[in-house]
């Protein structure tokens, strides 16, 4: 005999179709409703809810039990389904044209009051929901979220084994590989002051897959990145992690594009039209001012360099003589902000890290500017209309070097996008990115560094551009972007000894010490490595943006803060004296 009786059903399932049926359910108590004589609670599972009514008219010991229960107890209810009467249907709940009228009930396990209430609409705050993760992942959001994300691993693995891929497993301690931030590293015992690294992405193994002909290799795989956190960063988070061999950008597209809309229609029913659109990394920064550019609102950026490069404000005319860049967008319709509203602007702007924001009004009494006295009407006039402005409308104008003016202005693109609410929430739009730049210069460590990774291959055609001007050389590498959020990146690989040892040479890696971190991949390169590329998919990142949600953590079972800690268990935390003399580590 079982120690208590087990459910028949789940408290999500029953229908007028089992009215008159002995059920048994078993659950958590959600709310219970004293209404004097009658006793309901809604029992609660994570396939749904459903009314239980305790009379004491029909069973006096249920009822009287029923008296003890509180929200989050586990309880057995036992007894027969009945329609509800009429005018008491809740068309909220699937179960809500149901009763279950109690007879028995077993409470087996009683429960503190708990920190906030499970309830779906009520929010506490973060961190106390964390700390309680278990009781916070009860609620009927991370539940949906969490199932979400299961179904997605189920259409991953089948999408890719339906397209003759093979999942191979790559070690978590591992050799160190630079993804651009810092590794957490795990000493070991058995070597005196040696240390695995965890891997910031299967990066190398993946390559090595390739060189071992597995040919098509995918992976759900976790990563780990000691790096500053934000609402789509986790310090370990997941990928879909793809390679593929004797391929080139269309083959990686083609497949991403494939898996997108498989995605796209089994989970959220969009038919999604392909081929999906494509900007370069220059056309991306010149007309939204990022690299990944939120498109589902307009605000695109234009360019007025040529038009003030000779007029009379100097500030204007030196950036762009100097190779800089002066550019804007329009905000329709928006002349009639105050004076109070645009020195908040600026101020905002500035803080930005510009030198300050140009603001054009076109008010009934034609073109205004603070620098009018400058420029003149004539050349306000034809900046406005080059960036496509018309009366009515306000122009914000910045200008700088062409990086960070064009970054600068995307940041202001998106924070008015955000003001005017002009972001369509419900909308999905993706986009590839391509022609990256490969390298870019590192003020802070004085040398070019990969802008992907060090194993991403030079476009062919700027070869020549490596020894006299590497960072225009453009790179085989393309980010997917939704929504204005990376959400897979990826490169045709180096697949040549030479070419990789240049690669290492050109961001600062010495023959050396390329060897010495890289050896065992160059040697591979020795022996045969077929041409090959890959990608790989921020896993969390997809689930958090189908699901709508703000933060990847809504997304995960156990997130750590943005301060990398995890509050339910409290790692990171200090350990025994003992293990860390095994570790041969000593605090200082
Ligand atoms: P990349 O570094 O671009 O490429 O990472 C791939 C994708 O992983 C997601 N991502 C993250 N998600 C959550 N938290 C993080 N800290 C985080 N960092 C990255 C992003 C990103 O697009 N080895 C290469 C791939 C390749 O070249 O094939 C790599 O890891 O969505």
């Amino acid at each position: 005999m079982p120690a208590f009786a087990k459910r028949t059903h789940t408290c999500g399932e029953l229908r007028p179709d089992s009215i008159g049926k002995k059920v048994t359910l078993n659950g958590w108590v959600d709310v219970r409703r004293d209404l004097g004589g009658v006793i309901f609670i809604d029992i609660r599972d994570r396939y749904g809810k459903t009314q239980v009514v305790f009379n004491p008219q029909q069973n006096g010991d249920a009822h009287q039990l029923a008296k003890e229960l509180r929200s989050e107890f586990v309880i057995s209810v036992s007894g027969t389904v009945e329609m509800r009467p009429e005018g008491t249907v809740n068309p909220d709940l699937e179960t809500g044209q149901i009763d279950v009228m109690a007879e028995h009930l077993a409470i087996l396990n009683r429960a503190d009051t708990p920190p906030f209430p499970i309830d779906g609409d009520v929010e506490a705050g973060e961190d106390l929901r964390l700390k309680f993760r278990y009781l916070d992942l009860r609620r009927p959001t991370l539940q949906k979220n969490l199932l979400f994300r299961h179904r997605l691993y189920q259409l991953v693995h089948k999408f890719f084994d339906d397209n003759g891929f093979i999942e191979v497993e790559t070690p978590v301690l591992m050799k160190s590989t630079p993804e651009g931030a810092r590794d957490y590293l795990v000493p070991s015992r058995v070597h005196r002051g040696r240390f695995y690294a965890l891997p910031q992405s299967p990066q190398t193994y993946k390559q090595l897959l390739m060189v071992s002909g597995m040919d098509r290799y995918v992976q759900i795989v976790k990563c780990f990145r000691d790096e500053d956190l934000r609402a789509d960063r986790q310090p370990e988070f997941t990928q879909i992690d793809v390679e593929m061999s004797f391929v080139d950008e269309e083959d990686i597209t083609s497949i991403t594009e494939g898996l997108m809309q498989r995605m796209f229609k089994e989970l959220k029913g969009i038919d999604l039209k392909l081929p999906l659109p494509r900007l370069t990394f220059k056309e991306a920064m010149e007309t939204y001012g990022s690299d990944k550019p939120d498109i589902r609102f307009g605000l695109e950026l234009r360019s007025v360099g040529h038009l003030v490069k000779d007029a009379g404000f100097k500030v204007f005319a030196d950036i762009v003589k100097k190779g800089g860049i002066v550019a804007g967008f329009v905000v329709p319709g928006e002349a009639g902000m105050t004076r109070n509203q645009l020195d908040g602007l600026v101020d905002y702007t500035k803080s930005l890290g510009a030198g300050g924001l140009v603001y054009i009004r076109w008010t009934e009494n034609g073109v205004e500017c603070p620098i009018e006295k400058f420029l003149g009407k004539d050349l306000l006039q034809k900046m406005v209309e080059a960036v496509g402005g018309k009366k009515g409308d306000l122009v914000l104008l910045v200008s700088g070097t062409w990086t960070k003016a064009y970054t600068i202005l995307g940041t202001l693109r998106l924070e008015m996008g955000k003001r005017l609410k002009l972001v369509p929430e419900n909308r999905l739009d993706l986009l590839w990115v391509t022609d990256f730049p490969l390298v870019e210069y590192s003020e802070e460590e004085k040398r070019f560094v990969a802008v992907h990774h060090p194993f991403t291959s030079p476009n062919p055609d700027d070869t020549a551009l490596l020894d006299t001007d590497p960072g225009k050389v453009r790179a085989r590498a393309y980010d997917l972007v939704m929504n204005g959020t990376e959400v897979a990146g990826g490169s045709i690989r180096i697949h040549d000894r030479a070419l990789q040892s240049r690669m290492f040479e050109l961001i600062g890696i010495g023959e050396e010490e390329a060897e010495h971190r890289f050896g065992f991949l160059l040697n591979a390169f020795r022996y045969g490595a077929p041409p090959h590329g890959g990608i790989a998919f921020g896993f969390d990142r997809l689930v958090m943006i189908l699901t709508g949600m703000k933060s990847i953590r809504d997304v995960m079972a156990f997130p750590k803060t943005a301060n990398a800690v995890s509050l339910m268990d409290e790692a990171p935390s200090e350990v025994d004296e003992k293990q860390l003399r095994e570790l041969h580590i000593r605090i200082v």
